[in-house]
């Protein structure tokens, strides 16, 4: 299907770009391997979730969505403030329903801040067919578990 290759299109644009980016590729993938051992090891105390970030790295979140999901690439011209967002809030802003549905289906057209401008470079592929229901279960363990536990109540707003 269509869908698929867009998507082995830009994941694997995505990783010749990550390499051109840097003199040495491969020592930065090493440190990048490392730093995600690590988060996958501070997870030992909630299995679910770390069963999750193990999808969220196989899955390539990792990549556009940042290390523990704080921050995403830089995406110039996108509406979400030129940058893929964060995935510290989705536990407020989403039901695991609407998250897991995101996940599925991706977002193929991307909002830009000029209208007049370029497209932004990175979309969000869906992963329909290439995650399985139990997958999809651990990886909503894993971003529900990114909401800072002190800002999480409606006060804030
Ligand atoms: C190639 C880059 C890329 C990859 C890989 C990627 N995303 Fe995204 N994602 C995006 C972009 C860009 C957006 C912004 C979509 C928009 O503007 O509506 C996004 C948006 C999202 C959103 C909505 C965020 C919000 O604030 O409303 C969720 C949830 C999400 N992604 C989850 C995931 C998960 C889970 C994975 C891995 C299974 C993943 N993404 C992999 C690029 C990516």
């Amino acid at each position: 299907m269509m869908d698929y290759r867009m998507r082995t299109l830009t994941l694997s644009a995505l990783l010749l770009l990550a390499g051109a980016c840097n003199t040495s590729p491969s020592a930065s993938n090493i440190e990048l391997s490392a730093q995600a051992d690590s988060v996958y090891e501070s997870l030992a105390g909630a299995p679910a979730a770390q069963r999750g970030y193990a999808v969220y790295r196989s899955h390539g979140c990792i990549l556009c969505h940042g290390l523990n999901g704080e921050k995403g690439r830089k995406n110039v011209n996108a509406k979400t403030g030129e940058e893929v967002p964060a995935m510290t809030y989705i536990a407020e802003g989403y039901t695991k329903k609407e998250f897991q549905e995101k996940a599925l289906t991706g977002v193929k057209t991307i909002q830009q801040k000029n209208a007049s401008g370029q497209a932004p470079p990175w979309r969000m592929p869906g992963w329909r067919g290439s995650i399985s229901k139990s997958e999809l279960d651990d990886l909503t363990a894993y971003i529900w578990q990114l909401l800072p536990k002190d800002t999480g109540d409606e006060d804030d707003w």
